[in-house]
């Protein structure tokens, strides 16, 4: 699986020949201003909650590859008025079918209103299953024992979790979040973006490797294999 590190909470995974962005939050983020939204390729658009910063880009490159958007029923709902109408409506709990493998939607403990103060339903976190292998991201998300479910559930061969504290965990709870899914090598999301969530690179690995787990902190425009 090639994983592409957008910055803030935005990567793309291909999985099985098919490129899935999660959410999109590029052209207003000055650490990302190399970054040129029109040549990002997608498939599938996976949106965990309506927040400004995972969704600002999420119209205009629905709209350019016309790929799939996979989001809650409301956030849905909501992309439909602006134009953008090939989605999947999901919600946490239930489980699909895509052509390249299967997405569960998880609990995350957040909140999700849209950029025009719109209701954006429940935020969520994805679990991706394909025959390459299998992945989480949470999304934005307060530490939670529910995650104990995913650790239950399936074993995944990465993570991707918010470690910038403030609006989410932080470093230290997403170390307990990588036991409780049991998962050894993750990778950071949600820091350094804003003032709020600055954080100390070094002191966040440190953390990571004394545990006897890996904390990756891509550079933004990036790629890695994991499989
Ligand atoms: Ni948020
Ligand atoms: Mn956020």
């Amino acid at each position: 699986m090639k994983i592409t590190y957008y910055g803030h909470s935005c990567f793309s995974v291909e999985v099985s020949g098919k490129i899935i962005l999660f959410d999109p939050f590029i052209t207003p983020n000055s650490l990302a201003a190399d970054i040129d939204i029109n040549t990002i390729a997608a498939d599938y658009i996976l949106i965990s909650h309506g927040h400004e910063d995972h969704i600002a880009d999420a119209v205009a490159i629905a709209k350019r590859t016309g790929a799939v958007v996979v989001s809650n029923w409301e956030i849905v709902q909501w992309l439909g008025k602006q134009g953008v109408t090939n989605t999947h409506p999901m919600n946490i709990g239930g489980h699909w079918f895509f052509d390249f493998g299967k997405v569960k939607c998880v609990n995350a403990v957040h909140s999700s209103s849209l950029p025009d103060g719109s209701y954006g339903g429940n935020p969520m976190g994805f679990l991706v299953e394909a025959s390459a292998g299998s992945f989480y991201y949470s999304g934005d998300t307060a530490l939670t024992y529910d995650m104990k479910l995913i650790g239950d559930y399936k074993r995944m061969n990465f993570a991707l979790l918010p470690i910038g504290n403030n609006f989410t965990m932080g470093i230290d709870n997403a170390l307990i979040a990588a036991e409780f899914i049991r998962c050894d090598k993750i990778i950071g999301l949600h820091y350094d973006t804003f003032g709020y969530i600055k954080i100390d690179h070094k002191e966040a690995t440190d953390k990571f490797s004394r545990a006897g787990r890996e904390l990756l902190l891509m550079p933004i425009g990036s790629s890695i294999n994991i499989d």
